[in-house]
């Protein structure tokens, strides 16, 4: 069985680059995503509408963080992996309505064992291209056997149209030779601005209707 290696774990093509940092990585992923979660069923345990529609998260490849680490002009190991970029660790929240973006932000805010390092509001101040998003990077404290280190992650709010837009985009942003590439790049821009235009309107009308009960 090669696929087992000499301490017992079983070998992946993450943990031959990222060795005992993937443990890290996955274990910063897991205090968001359980933090996310306990607040979410809080919510509807207090008879609260969840502002989460659901959250996904990954380690980057090792090729692509090799790749992001070469083009920074730094060697391509798991050391200057992690003490280099902020998104090794990345994990995404889509939210119901645009305001529930800003309210799991705040209650992320409120943690106040996480450290923020870095906020970018592409919400209020959107890419050219129309992208939209919250974006935060965050120190999460991890407990090792040697105690308490911190590991830096993304975390990426949006909303369902948001994230449906951000995927669809992402499919055509780094490929070549696309034909009509401009006209699609135009059209992504013209949906991108409906979205944020009816993420707002399905904000008002849910306050309209939340009266009404
Ligand atoms: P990088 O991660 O190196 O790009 O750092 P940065 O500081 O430029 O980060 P930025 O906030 O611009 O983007 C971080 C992440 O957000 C990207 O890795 C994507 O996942 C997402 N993102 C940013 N811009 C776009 C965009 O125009 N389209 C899509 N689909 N995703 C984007
Ligand atoms: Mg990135």
């Amino acid at each position: 069985m090669d696929d087992i290696n000499e301490k017992g774990a079983v070998a992946t093509p993450e943990s031959d680059f990222y060795k005992e940092s993937l443990v890290l990585f996955e274990g910063a992923i897991s205090e968001i995503l359980t933090r996310i979660d306990i607040i979410r069923r809080y919510f509807v345990a207090t008879g609260r509408r969840d502002p989460v529609e659901y959250c996904k998260a990954r380690v980057k490849t090792p090729q692509s963080t090799k790749n992001k680490l070469v083009s920074r002009g730094l060697e391509p190991t798991y050391e200057n992996a992690l003490e280099h970029l902020n998104d090794v660790a990345g994990t995404r929240v889509v939210c119901t309505f645009v305001d529930d973006v800003y309210s799991v932000v705040d209650m992320i805010k409120k943690q106040d064992d996480l450290v923020i390092l870095n906020e970018k509001d592409y919400i209020r101040d959107p890419k050219p291209n129309g992208y939209r998003s919250y974006h935060m990077i965050v120190r999460v404290p991890i407990h090792l056997p040697e105690g308490m280190t911190y590991v830096t992650a993304e975390i990426q709010l949006r909303t369902l149209a948001m994230d449906c837009w951000a995927a669809l985009e992402h499919r055509i942003k780094y490929k070549r030779d696309v034909p009509h590439k401009e006209m699609i790049r135009d059209e992504l821009k013209r949906c991108a601005d409906e979205i944020a235009s009816t993420d707002l309107t399905l904000k008002t009308l849910r306050d309209v209707i939340d009266k009404m009960e």
